[in-house]
């Protein structure tokens, strides 16, 4: 017993440095980057801070060792010359510490500034609380626009263009960058690039309001022929529903306020308000990373999302339990 509970503290240490939401399991270039920064500054600081712990309990050894030892003296004792060489090291010491502390840094700098070749360039627009993805294809009809998710080549840099419809927000994917944050008003550019295949978490890193913790998107990264054929699946227009149930749930959809906000290429739905709607299922979650994408998650998200979100701007839209379950039947459809 005495033994597990001594090893929970490495356990948890080991256990933070590996997962899809940590900045210790560097997946991109610019995590690596800044994983050396991480390591140095760890490495040069804790040196640093053992070293003077250690000489603080050696002088406070010597002050009890000789009784009257802190009694003031005058003038040179002995061991002045001793002290002073002692000083001029340490000096020495504190002066390598910040110079290499310095150059890491600079140098992390500007291969954090540098983005490589033929980058693909995304948009994403911060709402309290989700956000908006668009890729811009060579003709408008290539344009994709998603929601609380990112989808990467691997290998590719990619810069992504970050702006806010409403307050601060703080873009954040732990295991491929640093965080920018997406301000009104204004554009800045993070650039990522992912060098390992898998799913990462992305969350907002920057209080935003109520909802803030809920605010996190998924991040996807295909080699580029899956990459390339996700995007031609999402430039496609949502197919008609052939199910009665989804056929209805689709009219009901277009005739309660859900059309009001959410577009649905291919549909009347065409509203920007709220997350694009046409390839709903291609996704892992839905409202941004709260809840796994399954059909009873969209019902009770549908049904009550003040309840699993309290003060998402998407309305309680007073549906019958048979409209309810008709609308997630098409909206299942939406692969
Ligand atoms: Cu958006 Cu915190």
């Amino acid at each position: 017993m005495t033994r597990a509970v001594a090893a929970l503290p490495l356990a948890l240490v080991v256990a933070g440095c590996s997962g899809v939401q940590t900045m210790l399991d560097p997946a991109g270039d610019q995590a690596r980057d800044i994983d050396v920064i991480w390591r140095t500054m760890l490495v040069v600081c804790g040196v640093m801070y053992l070293l003077v712990l250690g000489f603080l309990a050696w002088a406070l050894w010597r002050a009890r060792a000789k009784p009257g030892g802190g009694a003031p003296v005058t003038g040179e004792t002995p061991a002045e010359p001793r002290l002073r060489r002692g000083l001029a090291g340490w000096t020495a010491l504190i002066t390598a510490g910040l110079v290499v502390l310095v150059t890491v840094s600079f140098l992390v700098d500007r291969s954090l500034a540098e983005v490589g070749e033929k980058p693909l360039r995304i948009k994403v627009t911060a709402n309290q609380w989700w956000w908006q993805v668009e890729y811009r294809g060579a003709t408008p009809a290539q344009n994709v626009t998603t929601a609380n998710e990112l989808h990467l080549p691997l290998g590719r840099p990619a810069i992504v263009e970050l702006a806010a419809n409403d307050v601060i927000h703080s873009f954040w994917v732990p295991n491929i960058s640093g965080k920018t944050d997406l301000i009104p008003g204004r554009i800045n550019y993070i650039a990522l690039t992912p060098r390992r295949i898998g799913a990462f978490r992305g969350q907002c890193a920057e209080f935003c309001g109520w909802q803030h913790a809920k605010m996190a998107f998924d991040v996807v990264v295909d080699e580029p022929a899956q990459f390339q054929a996700w995007m031609t699946r999402q430039t496609a227009a949502a197919a008609a529903p052939a199910d009665p149930q989804a056929r209805l749930g689709q009219q009901l959809f277009q005739a309660k306020a859900c059309v009001m906000c959410h577009r649905i290429a291919g549909t009347e739905a065409g509203g920007t308000m709220g997350p694009d709607l046409t390839h709903l299922k291609s996704r892992s979650h839905i409202a941004a990373g709260t809840l796994p994408n399954d059909r009873g998650h969209l019902q009770s998200w549908i049904a009550d999302p003040q309840a699993i979100k309290p003060g998402t701007r998407m309305p309680r839209v007073a549906l019958s339990s048979d409209e309810l379950n008709a609308i997630v039947a098409y909206l299942e459809t939406l692969s």
